[in-house]
């Protein structure tokens, strides 16, 4: 392996050997736009494997851009902390820190999305048959969820962008370099590939305007040209710029090798610091002989080998680099720079460690698990994970999903507003950053309450202003309805994943709605008691015990203030302490977390235990697991142990069912 453990360099950056991590969109940002605690887990891992570059996949330049709501944003200044601990984590373990930045153009997730050109009668017929081709690679269970999808996005390309919109979106690429510059990212990549927009411009079959924009090969080049050299213009000398490029778009109205070669030649003119090479596009990768050429061991040498000859700035190859050996071959016989891993680095992260010890690879099978969960708006898992961490990963995204931040907020009388100052200026829960929704109630048909309500939605929205700035709040004022929990459920339906309500106990429907919500719906039934900072967290150490944790993060999120107490209770303290730690362990969560365990006398119940330790501790907020969650089953837990709990706790209680 002497050619693959060599050093390299990439615009004046020393690389420590030929390993890129190569940009693979995972879908654990959080549905705001911002990092994940899973996102820093798995950038930890991949800068650990010992890739000497790790490229951070698709980053949206604009909130229109985003190829999935489970996307990173760097559409604002407010970002650049976030991403700077991603940053960090992949430089504190060793590797180059890069960025990808990227616009989806007509895949985005948007109302209003951005095409070079618009959708023509003529594509129909060709789309069709894309999306035939996609259907054949997902399980039959998955296709009409897919179907759907692709037929509302396509419903939004209908109009070309004008000349303004293009030049705003080369202006958002080059601030958004500067932010990841700000963020300490060594490198930046533009993603030309895949089929987003820069390769929407590059491609004839997409690009169907004339000139300045389209209808000459340069004239097509002209836009992802404009922002490298906005990019240049912006960022400092001494961060490269490299660009993600389609060496053949596998299509005969599509980008071919020589319009590649030739625009590649034009990138490294420009200014770009590498070329990382990709074949196809969301219409032709799927195409049946396509796929059979994809699934062969180092599918792109040839025309990597090709590219090299036209260019001095280096080559990263991709494309099933299976084995080490292979990847050392592709190297001496000069058909790449760099060796691009993708996939085989998520099946094994240990891959490079094994390369050097010749231990044994656990090998990607190129069954595209990971390709179809991103394509269907799910997070990325791979096949050959144990099957605890791919549970753990559906668990933490399914919570953080984009249910999982939106807040409904039930007011049903004018003392209901005074708590909800109090747990607005405490910002708990209500902190989310994106849109919450206020439903207010009249139920006892208070004569000011109208009034009231509107002296607090003036409150709100300044409060909200000033302190939340990206924040949006829905007010809505119902007057009348016989069956408020009816009500309240169809609301949830509007994607929340919190409900807050303000519990008394002649609210019957309340105590149902603790009940009945989804399963995947947050229930915080709040109070303001004295000690709301001190949180007592029962837990039965089940899987469902990482949503505890999660929500008690995710809720008192950034306070030092809160004293959090998990407490179990069982006959065998060993084994529970045992469990605790494999707990912590698979959830990746901080191994100096406090378990207390309580060791039942005969007589009491479980409940009654957790009763005395709430009232003997004056725990003032609870959070409190049920199960069901992911499997919609009827959660077990209440009608015992959860129920007993919140009725008796004091009015005032802060309580979280989660
Ligand atoms: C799940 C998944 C997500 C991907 N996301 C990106 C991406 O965000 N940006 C990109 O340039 N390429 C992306 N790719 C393409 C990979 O970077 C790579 O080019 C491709 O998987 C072939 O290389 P491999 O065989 O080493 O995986 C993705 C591939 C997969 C399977
Ligand atoms: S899910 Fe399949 S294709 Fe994807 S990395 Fe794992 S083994 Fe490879």
């Amino acid at each position: 392996m002497d050619m693959l453990f060599s050093p390299a360099t990439i615009g004046g950056l020393k690389l420590k050997n030929r390993v890129v991590a190569l940009p693979v969109f995972t879908g654990y940002a959080l549905p705001d736009g911002r990092v994940s605690p899973l996102m820093m887990q798995h950038y930890r891992r991949l800068a650990k494997s010992g890739a000497a570059v790790v490229v951070l996949p698709n980053v949206a330049v604009s909130e229109n851009g985003r190829t999935s709501d489970r996307s990173l944003l760097l559409d604002r200044d407010e970002q650049i902390d976030e991403l700077r601990r991603l940053a960090r984590i992949i430089k504190n373990n060793g590797a180059v820190a890069c960025v990808q930045l990227n616009h989806a153009g007509r895949y985005a997730v948007t109302d209003n999305p951005m095409l070079p050109s618009a959708f023509e009668a003529a594509e129909i017929a060709d789309s069709i048959s894309t999306l035939k081709n996609l259907m054949g690679n997902f399980p039959f269970v998955k296709r009409f969820g897919l179907t759907a999808h692709a037929a509302k996005m396509a419903a939004g390309w209908m109009q070309e962008m004008t000349d303004a919109d293009i030049q705003q979106t080369i202006t958002m690429f080059g601030e958004a370099a500067c932010r990841a510059v700000a963020a300490g990212f060594d490198m930046i990549e533009l993603h030309g590939a895949t089929g987003y927009l820069i390769a929407q411009f590059l491609s004839p079959r997409t690009n169907r305007r004339a000139a300045p924009w389209g209808g000459s090969p340069d004239a097509r080049m002209r836009y992802p040209l404009n922002i490298l050299e906005e990019m240049r213009a912006r960022i400092p000398e001494n961060v490269p710029v490299g660009f993600r490029l389609i060496l053949d778009e596998k299509t005969e109205d599509g980008i071919s090798t020589d319009q590649a070669i030739e625009f590649a030649k034009r990138l490294e003119h420009y200014g770009a610091a590498y070329l990382s090479a990709t074949v196809g596009a969301y219409q032709t990768m799927f195409i049946p002989n396509v796929v059979k050429q994809l699934a062969k061991p180092g599918y792109l040498s040839k025309l990597t080998k090709q590219l090299k000859k036209h260019v001095t700035i280096p080559v990263i190859i991709s494309g099933r680099m299976v084995a080490p050996k292979l990847a050392e071959k592709t190297l001496q016989n000069q058909e790449a720079d760099l060796i691009g891993l993708g996939r085989p680095l998520l099946a094994d992260p240990e891959w490079i460690t094994k390369a050097q010890e010749k231990g044994k690879i656990i090998a990607c099978k190129n069954c595209n698990t990971c390709f179809q969960n991103v394509a269907l708006g799910e997070s990325v898992i791979c096949d050959r994970w144990p099957k605890v961490v791919q549970d753990r990963i559906k668990l933490e995204t399914h919570f953080t999903s984009r249910h999982g931040y939106r807040t409904l907020i039930v007011l049903t009388s004018i003392a209901d507003f005074t708590i909800a100052r109090t747990h607005i200026r405490q910002r708990v829960p209500i902190h989310t950053n994106i849109f919450d929704r206020q439903l207010f109630i009249n139920v006892n048909g208070e004569k000011d309450f109208d009034k009231e309500a509107e002296k607090y939605i003036e409150w709100c929205n300044q409060y909200f202003r000033e302190n939340l700035k990206r924040s949006k709040l829905e007010n809505l004022i119902v007057r009348e309805s016989q069956d408020l929990l009816g009500l309240v459920m169809e609301h949830l339906k509007d994607r929340f994943g919190f409900v807050v309500i303000f519990y008394n106990e002649t609210a019957s429907w309340k105590e149902e709605l603790l009940l009945k919500a989804p399963a995947d719906v947050v229930v915080v039934r709040s109070g303001v008691h004295p000690n709301l900072k001190k949180v007592l967290i029962p837990c039965d150490l089940s899987d469902f015990t990482l949503m505890q944790i999660r929500v008690a993060l995710h809720t008192f999120h950034g306070r030092s203030d809160v004293e959090f107490r998990y407490v179990h209770v069982s006959k065998s303290p060993d084994q529970a302490m045992n469990n605790w730690s494999k707990i912590l362990d698979n959830f990746e969560t901080d191994p100096a977390t406090k378990l207390r365990i309580i060791q039942p006398d005969d007589d009491a119940t479980v409940a009654e235990i957790l009763i005395n330790e709430t009232q003997n501790g004056e725990y003032g907020s609870l959070i409190i697991g049920r199960r069901g969650g992911l499997t919609h089953v009827r959660r077990r837990i209440f009608g015992s142990v959860s129920e007993q709990l919140l009725h008796a706790l004091p009015e005032c209680t802060f309580a979280i069912v989660g």
